[in-house]
Order: C-alpha cells, then structure tokens, then sequence
C-alpha cells in the first residue's frame, strides 16, 4: 500500500478537528489493539514533533503502551465511522479482537511494530518518550469531580474513574496511507 509522506504542522487542523470525534490509538503488544481517544494534542515538546496522548488506568491501551513504548495514531481524512467508533470506543481489547470486530484494514508501519489503518488513513508513528500518571490532586476540583468521578464502578470498559497516564509520543514517521 501507498503511504504519502506528510508535513504534520499542514494537517495540525484536520488532526484537532477529529480528535472531539474520535481517532485511533493502536498499539501492538500481546496483539494489535486499537482505542478511540477524544483527548490529545500535536506539537512540539524537547524540540522534537510530539502527539501527546491520555489514557486511563484500567485501559487494555495503557497495558500494551506500557509493554512496547510506542504508538500509532489515525486520523480520518473527513468523518469518522460510526461502526469504527463503536467497536473502538466502547469495548476492550481484553475482550474482544478489535481489528476483526471493527473490520480494520491493518497497514504495516515503517519504522515501528505498531501497525496503521487505510480506514483512518492520516497515520502518526510514535515512540513514547515519557509516561506520567495525572495526581487527581492537582486537577481543579469541578474538573475532578466531573471526569473522575469516585461513586462509580471502576471495571466496565468505559469507566471514567481512574486518572489518566500521559503519554508524549515523538512522531517519527507521518503519511496518509493511499
Ligand atoms: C469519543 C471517545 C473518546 C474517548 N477518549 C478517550 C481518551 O482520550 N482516553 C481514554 O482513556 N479513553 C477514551 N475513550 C474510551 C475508550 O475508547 C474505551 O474505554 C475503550 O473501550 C478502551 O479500549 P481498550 O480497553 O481496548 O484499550 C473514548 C471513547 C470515545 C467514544
């Protein structure tokens, strides 16, 4: 398959756009897995292009990141696929096999194990650089209560009671997958 290469500051719109829609956080440790992400910002950190991503403790996502240190993102070109979205964002990998539940078309990556996916095919390839747990203490309170709430069962798949783990992820390859 085809990848053109990108200039990720010419797509750093597109990318903000989707992301409230939901993009594609793939990793590849006991196997592919694939999770939607509201959450994240392109830029620059240690002068080096950066995706910054934010993920839940109880995540299969944070297990396998933990496991491989790195990352795929993807992006659609337009809209987001409602199927993708369910499959993705509302079951865990624990559980199922994502590729095959949301039918995902997996795209060896060029410079890490992490595979992309023609069906979101604006791909970012990352290397994690440093992983940091958020300390609920220091959120703003209405923040906290809002998004962690305590009084809720912690272990469905789309439990919002944990924090999040940041993860900085140097971009070492971006294309659109053809
Ligand atoms: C639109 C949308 C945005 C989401 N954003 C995030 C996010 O930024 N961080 C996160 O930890 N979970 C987020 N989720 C929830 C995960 O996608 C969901 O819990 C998923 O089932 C986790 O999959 P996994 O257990 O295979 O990693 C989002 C879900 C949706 C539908």
């Amino acid at each position: 398959m085809l990848k053109e290469k990108i200039d990720v500051k010419e797509y750093a719109k597109r990318i903000t756009e989707a992301l409230p829609q939901g993009v594609l956080l793939n990793t590849n440790g006991d196997k592919f897995n694939s999770m939607v992400i509201g959450w994240g910002a392109v830029g620059t950190v240690w002068s080096v292009p950066a995706f910054t991503v934010y993920v839940r403790e109880g995540r299969y996502t944070k297990a396998q990141l933990d496991k491989t240190g790195e990352f795929t993102v993807s992006i659609p070109l337009e809209h987001p696929d409602p199927a993708i979205n369910r499959a993705c964002g509302s079951k865990s990998g624990r559980d199922i096999d994502k590729a095959t539940e949301a039918k995902l078309t997996l795209v060896p990556a060029e410079t890490i194990q992490t595979p992309g996916i023609k069906e979101y095919p604006i791909t970012l390839e990352c290397r994690v650089l440093y992983a940091q747990k958020q300390d609920l203490s220091l959120i703003p309170q209405d923040i906290r209560e809002r998004m962690y709430p305590q009084d809720v069962d912690g272990t469905n798949p789309m439990a919002n009671r944990d924090a999040h783990t940041m993860y900085i992820g140097q971009i070492v390859d971006a294309y659109i997958i053809k």
